[in-house]
């Protein structure tokens, strides 16, 4: 049997995808960019099995109900494309809290897309197997990469994939992670972002908003100007939230820590620290900082939010298979 055990590592939406024009296909209203994350990751396996049914089982335990479901769903197209009607045994360890806007979703979909490649021996090239993680979860499609990554929107199947951008491992830029709750979320990003496309009277503005925005990340990346990095990735996760608050029912990832320490990170850019926020589909905050400032960054957060869990982390690779 070969090895089929692949790491996938997370990443955080520097640009934010948020709306799909086509659910069935997952392709994004817009382009996204974000920086792949070394800290958190999913390693999954895959084999056929002799049974009726498929087996899923996240971090040693029989997966919920819901997430064997959508796994079962992404394993019944991989069967589809490969002409195959067997049964597969998936073994998946999240080093990520799943489902609380950490991006399980992310590593998830691209691990098990790495592993579905080997099993089936499909020999798919990274831009290939981005186009098939994309199945899985929209954020998946970048988790290939790692670094700086685009996803191009596209127009169909084909077209909507992700590309590595250039500059990470040069650039001085750290993140904290800092995680106030990693409880699974009440709505999930899919259910959450349908409902701000289908009834929030801003999203029209967002695909514009998005287009300033990534072009002015581009530029800033080229010229690894953190702080505009950083003031970029805040100003556009505030818009996609404000497309929630706007919704109709209104919603909210955020909790009252979440806004709490977006107002502490004002008080250290006005001390002269670099310190922005960009914040996913769940209240936990990434921080986006400098190596200089990180140390301080993190002893202050750590001693203003002894509630939270605060992690270091650093930009991280694409996709790898594991070496047993
Ligand atoms: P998150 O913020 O963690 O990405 P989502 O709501 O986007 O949360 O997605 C959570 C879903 O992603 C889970 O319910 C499950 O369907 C899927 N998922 C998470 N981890 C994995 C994994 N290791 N393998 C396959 N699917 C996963
Ligand atoms: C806020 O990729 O989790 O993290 O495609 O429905 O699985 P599905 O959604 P998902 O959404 C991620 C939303 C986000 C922003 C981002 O990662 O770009
Ligand atoms: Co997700």
């Amino acid at each position: 049997m070969n090895n089929t055990q692949t790491t996938a590592h997370t990443n955080i939406a520097l640009i934010k995808y948020w709306g799909k024009k086509d659910s069935q296909l997952r392709l994004p209203y817009n382009d996204s960019l974000s920086l792949t994350l070394d800290g958190y990751y999913t390693t999954t396996s895959t084999k056929f099995i002799d049974q009726a049914d498929d087996q899923i089982w996240l971090n040693q335990k029989p997966a919920p109900l819901a997430f064997a479901t959508r796994v079962q769903h992404f394993l019944d197209y991989v069967r589809q494309l490969n002409h195959s009607k067997q049964a597969i045994l998936v073994q998946t360890d999240n080093h990520v809290p799943t489902a609380a806007g950490l991006a399980s979703s992310a590593s998830g979909f691209a691990a098990l897309a790495g592993s579905l490649n080997y099993l089936f021996q499909m020999h798919l090239d990274l831009k290939t197997l981005s186009i098939l993680a994309r199945h899985g979860s929209g954020s998946a499609t970048r988790s290939i990469f790692g670094g700086f990554v685009r996803w191009y929107h596209g127009h169909d199947d084909q077209s909507s994939f992700a590309e590595e951008i250039d500059g990470a491992d040069q650039m001085p830029l750290r993140i904290i992670s800092v995680v106030f709750s990693d409880q699974p979320k009440k709505i999930s990003s899919t259910k959450g972002m349908q409902q701000a496309v289908s009834t929030s009277p801003f999203y029209r503005t967002w695909p514009t908003t998005v287009q300033q925005d990534l072009t002015a990340m581009l530029q800033a990346i080229k010229q690894r100007d953190l702080e505009q990095i950083g003031l970029i990735a805040q100003n556009n996760a505030l818009a996609m939230h404000a497309l929630n608050w706007t919704a109709r029912p209104a919603f909210s990832y955020f909790t009252m820590d979440t806004i709490h320490l977006l107002t502490s990170l004002n008080e250290l850019r006005q001390k002269g620290y670099l310190a922005y926020a960009t914040i996913d589909a769940g209240p936990n905050v990434k921080v986006l900082t400098s190596t200089s400032d990180a140390a301080f960054v993190q002893q202050y957060l750590y001693q203003n939010y002894p509630q939270a869990t605060t992690t270091f982390l650093k930009p991280g690779p694409g996709i790898k298979k594991t070496v047993l």
